[in-house]
């Protein structure tokens, strides 16, 4: 057993997998890029036989990503397995995730398998997969509520046919932190050759817990790798939050015992770009990533902090990436200042054309905006970071005019497939005419099921409004974020975003069910 602990982020795969969270080929190198900043020592970049778009993004990242290993999910069958290598041929180091059900539940109603040809299939598809790849994970779908001797009996065929680590997810967010720890001690106990694989913990937070349910696997139950996902991630309650994970290991190393390769000062960084991404908002409460998370709003927890900072404070704001806002570049900044501030941020952009187009999209910005900070350049990255997969409806101009008493008017010039249009109509507020506007040409006859605004620096009315668009069309759930100094504006640009995905269409397979 090392005393290592292994950091196998999901972001990408299971956290994908959130309604609404889909993300772009870019904007996953862009999440991989970073993930590879942070140390995470395994990163899921995807299930490479769900879809085309998939495979390519898994590809593209095990092509790109040096310092991780990069893995793909397959499910038991040798088509699956195949692609997932075939994506990640490029990669420097690799790994394929074989998985299958082994709880009575799945095996009987989804699966419509007997546990005998469960075994079969676990242990014929790493022998498959061990051909094509040194390093395999295999797990357990919905483990921990499999009947432990016949886990047993699965884990221990699938080791001997060479998978270096296994995995026993709470798939349902079903486990309390004792029991689940307890089941993976009792679980390696009785599998022979358990010595021979690492262990893995995966937990979902559908009771709150996935966090401490991975960290009890840990402790008890000897896991020596934790899956998690940035800001927590994921389907329904979401996964185990590598931020919480990493900082509860490192903040009490002295309980745990363990090192952790990450980065930490990379973490909010990470937090922000995946918000930023996904549109999913990190809650001011939220442990390590919130805004909150090291504010002392009462007199006496400030006075103590003055005095001394452990009074009140069990891990420090800069050892996780929080600093104050840097006012990092103005308008009469260069082209070469806003490059190398973007590399500093570890923003790459595919070509001198991206380049000059976001910083076209800066010298705009920074007409308007007189302080531009380091989360408006990732907005604004992101922005122009769609010229190299074009969206089907993109954002010219807009003009709105609302005087109270009357009702406002939008106008919208914007481009279908590259023709441009312009479109105006009158609506209750000025977000709803700009919106009303643009569907009267668009007729998506999509439903909303979130907006949101935010300020992306907090503290100035100066600040970029950050939208999110959450739109639901025939079972299909998408996101569009647009940022902009003006929210009007903003919000036109997310929803033409979340219009143009859903325009976009792709059709993936489900990891589960
Ligand atoms: O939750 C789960 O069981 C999974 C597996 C596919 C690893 O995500
Ligand atoms: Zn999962």
């Amino acid at each position: 057993m090392t005393d290592k602990l292994i950091i196998f982020d999901t972001t990408l795969r299971d956290g994908e997998q959130s309604p609404g969270a889909s993300m772009t080929r870019e904007e996953k190198v862009r999440i991989a890029r970073q993930l590879e900043r942070l140390r995470v020592d395994v990163i899921e970049a995807g299930f490479a036989a769900a879809s085309n778009g998939d495979f390519e993004a898994v590809r593209t990242i095990a092509n790109q990503i040096k310092d991780s290993t990069v893995c793909s999910l397959a499910r038991a069958n040798d088509r699956d397995i195949s692609r997932a290598a075939e994506a990640l041929a490029g990669a420097a180091r690799s790994r394929i995730h074989t998985f299958i059900a082994t709880s009575p539940l799945h095996m009987e109603k989804k699966l419509r398998m007997t546990p005998e040809e469960v075994l079969e299939q676990a242990r014929l598809s790493v022998r498959f997969a061990r051909n094509l790849c040194a390093d395999i994970e295999f797990s357990a779908e919905d483990g921990y509520r499999s009947e432990p001797d016949f886990l047993a009996r699965v884990v221990e065929a699938v080791i001997a046919e060479g998978a270096t680590t296994i995995n026993i997810p709470d798939t349902v967010g079903y486990a309390i932190p004792e029991l689940y720890g307890n089941f993976i001690k009792h679980l390696r106990e009785r599998v022979p050759n358990s010595d021979k694989a690492i262990w893995s913990v995966h937990c979902h937070n559908d009771l709150g817990m996935a966090v401490a349910n991975s960290l009890a696997g840990v402790k008890i139950g000897g896991a020596r790798q934790v899956e998690c996902t940035i800001n927590g991630l994921g389907e329904r309650a979401g996964n185990c939050s590598l931020e919480e994970v990493v900082m509860a290991v490192r903040t009490r190393r002295d309980y745990f015992g363990l090192e952790v390769g990450i980065d930490t000062t990379q973490i909010v960084p990470a937090s922000r770009l995946v918000s930023q991404t996904t549109g999913f908002v990190v809650q001011p409460n939220k442990a390590v990533v919130g805004a909150n998370a090291f504010a002392h709003a009462s007199g006496i927890h400030q006075d103590g902090v003055l005095k001394a900072r452990d009074t009140y404070e069990i891990m420090r704001a800069e050892d996780v990436g929080w600093a104050a806002n840097k006012l990092v570049l103005g308008k009469l900044s260069g082209r070469n200042a806003f490059k190398q501030r973007l590399q500093e941020l570890g923003v790459e952009l595919a070509s001198e054309a991206d380049l000059n187009a976001a910083f076209a999209r800066f010298k705009d910005l920074a007409d308007r905006k007189s302080e531009i900070f380091d989360e408006d350049i990732i907005a604004l990255v992101g922005d122009s970071s769609r010229a190299a997969e074009p969206d089907f409806y993109r954002f010219v101009s807009l003009s709105q005019h609302s005087e109270t008493g009357e009702r406002p008017r939008a106008r919208v010039v914007l481009t279908m497939g590259g023709q441009e249009t312009v479109v105006e109509s009158e609506g209750n507020g000025p977000v709803d005419a700009t919106l009303k506007a643009i569907e009267s040409k668009v007729q998506s006859g999509a439903e909303m099921v979130l907006y949101s605004v935010n300020a992306i620096t907090s503290g100035s009315t100066e600040s970029q409004g950050e939208v999110t668009f959450r739109l639901q069309l025939g079972g299909r759930i998408v996101n569009g974020v647009g940022s902009d100094p003006d929210i009007v504006v903003a919000s036109a640009k997310a929803y033409l975003s979340a219009l143009s995905k859903l325009h976009a269409g792709v059709e993936r397979v489900a990891a589960q069910g």
